[in-house]
């Protein structure tokens, strides 16, 4: 511990850990030495650059409070957990791939008959979501639970509502006996991420933008099947390349398909013109 140089520092600091009583949390920190000591090697750390990344992480952390979650975002933004998300989720080919889950979930949507409206007197185009939840053999499944959450049609999810009272765009449906599930709502926008912080800050020095593509939150969950948290995209949305935290997924983008039937509005109970959407869930036996 005495002659420590550049080329034994990492098995040092290593080996100072060897009275270390968790066997994960000791591999787990023996490869982020190993990681930050080979990143500060590679791009040949200064003085000031240290002090720089020092003094933005503690603006992510004061940064945070009960609402904010700022640590979250920059992991989100840097594509960390994006990465913790596939390698936690890896599923057979025609399973509904998981994706990110974001902050603007909340446990107290409330329970909606199917045809429900999500939206209530929110203003935005009518949209009418429909599908099934299947097993992978292409049978239904019944009484599936879906939690779903998007945002306004100015992006604005109800958390950020500044005089909502209660919930608003968030309902829980279950799947009938074919496992059909059907809701309205309306088009959700594409939106920024937070981005008055330092990660709204770190996205501008990386010539970046903060937005999400436009989308639909679910949790899908049933009885002996895996649960899967995902969303569907608009098809045709400017930002579905470049999404702030890396959620898009081929396969979850679906055409929100315009439909000016009058009639068909009626048996929809919404008014002409609207959307349909047409997406069928697939989940993983437990
Ligand atoms: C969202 O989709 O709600 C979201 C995900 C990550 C960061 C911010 C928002
Ligand atoms: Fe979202």
């Amino acid at each position: 511990m005495r002659n420590l140089t550049e080329a034994n520092l990492s098995e040092a600091v290593i080996a100072s850990m060897s009275g270390a009583k968790n066997a994960r949390f000791k591999e787990i920190m023996t490869s982020l030495i190993k990681h930050l000591h080979g990143f500060i090697r590679e791009v040949n750390l200064t003085e000031a650059e240290w002090l720089a990344g020092i003094q933005f992480l503690t603006a992510v952390g004061q940064k945070c409070d009960d609402k904010r979650q700022e640590f979250i975002l920059l992991s989100d933004t840097l594509g960390a957990t994006t990465m913790k998300d596939i390698i936690n989720n890896r599923k057979p080919p025609g399973v509904t791939e998981y994706t990110i889950l974001g902050p603007f979930y909340r446990s107290d949507a409330p329970e909606l008959p199917l045809m429900g409206n999500i939206a209530g007197d929110i203003p935005g185009e009518p949209a009418v979501v429909t599908g099934r939840v299947l097993a992978p053999d292409g049978s239904p499944i019944p009484n599936a639970m879906l939690d779903v959450w998007q945002s306004d049609a100015e992006g604005f999810y109800d958390l950020q509502m500044p005089n909502i009272a209660g919930t608003a765009l968030r309902g829980i449906f279950h799947t009938n006996a074919a496992g059909e599930y059907i809701f309205r709502t309306i088009r959700p926008s594409f939106y920024p991420i937070p981005h008055d912080g330092p990660v709204g800050q770190m996205l501008i020095a990386m010539g970046r933008h903060p937005y999400r593509p436009a989308h639909i939150h679910f949790i899908i969950s049933a009885d002996g099947y895996q649960s899967v948290t995902t969303e569907l995209f608009v098809s045709g949305d400017p930002y579905l390349d470049s999404d702030a935290v890396f959620g898009v997924r081929e396969s979850l983008i679906v055409p929100f398909v315009p439909n000016d039937s009058k009639a068909e509005a009626e048996r929809f109970n919404v008014s002409a013109p609207f959307y349909t959407v047409d997406y069928d869930f697939v989940l993983e036996p437990a």
